[in-house]
């Protein structure tokens, strides 16, 4: 506290009900991160950060005298700068924010009892869509959608992290936050390595981001830029849109641009969420953008990629991809996608706004993607997470190519596997798995092969991980039929965490996830069913935290 130089300019606002007090604060940054009390019982008030007269950060907190748990502001760029904290809220908390080089709650970071122990999740407050990945001189990068003051969704900025080998993440400050033309929506990245843009300086290409600025008016496409490996960004014009196609399609939902070089007749693609599908603009600067056609049956975070075909590198088609993924299967010939089937799913559950990597370099040529996993944390200073890295394949199916996905490969580091069993009745399953019962986290592979059973599965405290009837072809809720029709069988890889489960069936033909929710009646823990089931293969794995 006594690094704080308080001036407290109080005024005062009462009425007969309640007295909300309106001040502000200085503070001369010596330490790394502010921290600031809130609690959800409190209701959301202003917040704005000035220095030397210009304001650089306004949003809304819920600040609380008694704090529920703690959030905070990576100050470093500010260092050695006065800060004014302005509050219009109930000010009695503001004397309660400090400055240190710890976040409130260090000691227990990532100990947390719902914390994810080998997903990423961020250190405080809200996260959603994964944003701006991209891979460049080593890191990849993983931007998104975050709250940085609150457990819940508000605020919109983009949160940074950057991993090595995609599996271990190391959390940077925010890149981008909230302006005078909106809340930071989801987009993408680029590394400019010709300076089409002319942002980049010789040597020294820019990354360039696209995101979408909301505001209660209208959503519209802008641009900015960093040259310090994605650190930190500059916005282009003063953040002015490039562009604003509300009144094109008479609607406020215009969003999520996600940007990609096509080589083929050298420009830049922005796949763009307009109102009832997917828009494609091109351009040669990406700053100037031409609309060149529209393709319906999306919603919201595009993404567009080609894939080979079982690995057949002369034979590629392109995946158009929604939010909920849904997909199809085309052709594009960098304007205009012309779909050459179906709409497709390979995944579902929790997982949502996947998106995939840019500037995978190929010698590797992996289709690597991270989805968001709506996977509440209740009660924790967090909220919500990123499925494991998956990489996305085409395969040829007895339906048609087929999207399939499975964790990289990188994943295969934290798996240890301990125990192998084959031939088992579910009881003997169920035995054997007792010795789990108390695991926090666990990979599982299974296969299991059902014969008087038309419903079969795998529970964990009364949780169906596994829940497969064969009468309706149900698999967790979704329509499933193995690649052989006849097949009594089923495969599932099966990757718990403290608070999410994901399975991967039949070698990535069709995904899940969930969120973990044990039945704490419920004595079973592991638990095959299914009458006269064979537990043909069990696999147990332990599985280490990325964040020792
Ligand atoms: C998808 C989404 C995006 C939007 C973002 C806002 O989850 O609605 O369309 O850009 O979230 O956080």
């Amino acid at each position: 506290m006594k690094h704080l130089m308080k001036h407290l300019l109080a005024l005062m606002l009462c009425s007969a009900a309640t007295c909300a007090v309106a001040a502000d604060i200085s503070i001369k940054i010596t330490k790394r991160y502010l921290n600031l009390p809130v609690s959800q019982k409190e209701k959301r008030s202003v917040m704005s950060y000035t220095i030397n007269g210009k304001e650089e950060q306004r949003f809304v907190i819920r600040l609380s005298a008694n704090p529920e748990y703690w959030v905070f502001s990576d100050m470093s760029a500010y260092k050695g700068k006065t800060v004014k904290i302005s509050f219009e809220g109930d000010a009695t908390a503001l004397s309660k924010i400090y400055q240190d080089d710890q976040i409130n709650g260090q000691d227990s970071l990532y100990k947390e009892k719902k914390r994810p122990q080998y997903h990423f999740s961020t250190r405080r407050g809200w996260i959603n869509d994964p944003n701006g990945m991209v891979f460049y001189e080593g890191e990849y990068h993983l931007y998104y959608q975050h709250n940085p003051f609150e457990r819940e969704w508000e605020n919109m900025s983009w949160g940074h992290a950057v991993s090595k080998d995609l599996v271990h993440w190391e959390e940077l400050p925010v890149a981008l936050h909230p302006d005078k033309i909106g809340t930071m929506f989801s987009g993408s990245a680029v590394i400019d390595y010709d300076n089409t843009s002319g942002f980049g300086k010789p040597g020294k290409p820019a990354m360039v981001v696209f995101y979408t600025a909301d505001n209660p008016d209208r959503q519209v496409q802008c641009v900015a830029y960093s040259l310090d490996k994605g650190r930190t960004f500059t916005k282009y014009n003063g953040g002015k849109p490039v562009i604003d196609s509300k009144e094109k399609w008479n609607s406020k939902d215009t969003r999520d641009p996600r940007v990609f070089w096509y080589k083929p007749s050298k420009h830049w693609v922005m796949v763009l969420n307009e109102r009832d599908g997917h828009s494609i603009y091109t351009s040669a600067n990406l700053k100037d953008w031409t609309f060149e056609s529209h393709i319906t049956g999306f919603w919201e975070c595009p993404d567009l990629f080609e894939l080979p075909v079982d690995g057949d590198q002369n034979n590629k088609k392109w995946v158009m991809y929604g939010a909920s993924n849904t997909y199809m299967i085309g052709s594009f010939d960098g304007k205009v996608f012309k779909p050459e089937g179906g709409k497709y799913y390979f995944s579902s559950g929790s997982i949502y706004a996947a998106q995939t990597f840019n500037n995978i370099p190929e010698s590797d040529g992996r289709r690597i993607q991270i989805g968001w996993g709506r996977v509440p944390q209740a009660g924790m200073p967090f909220n919500n997470m990123m499925l494991l890295p998956t990489e996305l394949t085409l395969r040829k199916t007895k339906d048609g190519l087929r999207l399939y996905s499975l964790p990289v490969k990188e994943v295969e580091q934290l798996c240890t596997p301990v125990k192998k069993w084959s031939g088992l009745s579910s009881a003997e399953a169920n035995d054997k798995m007792k010795e789990f019962y108390d695991a926090d986290k666990l990979r599982i592979k299974t296969t299991i092969k059902l014969s008087h059973a038309t419903e079969a599965g795998f529970n964990l405290f009364a949780q169906r991980m596994v829940g497969y009837d064969m009468n309706f072809n149900m698999l967790n809720g979704m329509f499933y039929s193995p690649q052989d029709p006849t097949s009594m069988e089923l495969t599932a890889d099966i990757y718990i965490d403290r608070s999410s489960i994901e399975v991967f069936i039949d070698g990535g033909a069709y995904s899940y996830s969930m969120e973990r929710k044990p039945d704490r009646n419920n004595r079973e823990g592991f638990h095959f069913w299914g009458n006269n089931i064979e537990v043909k293969n069990l696999e147990v794995f332990t599985v280490k935290s990325i964040w020792e």
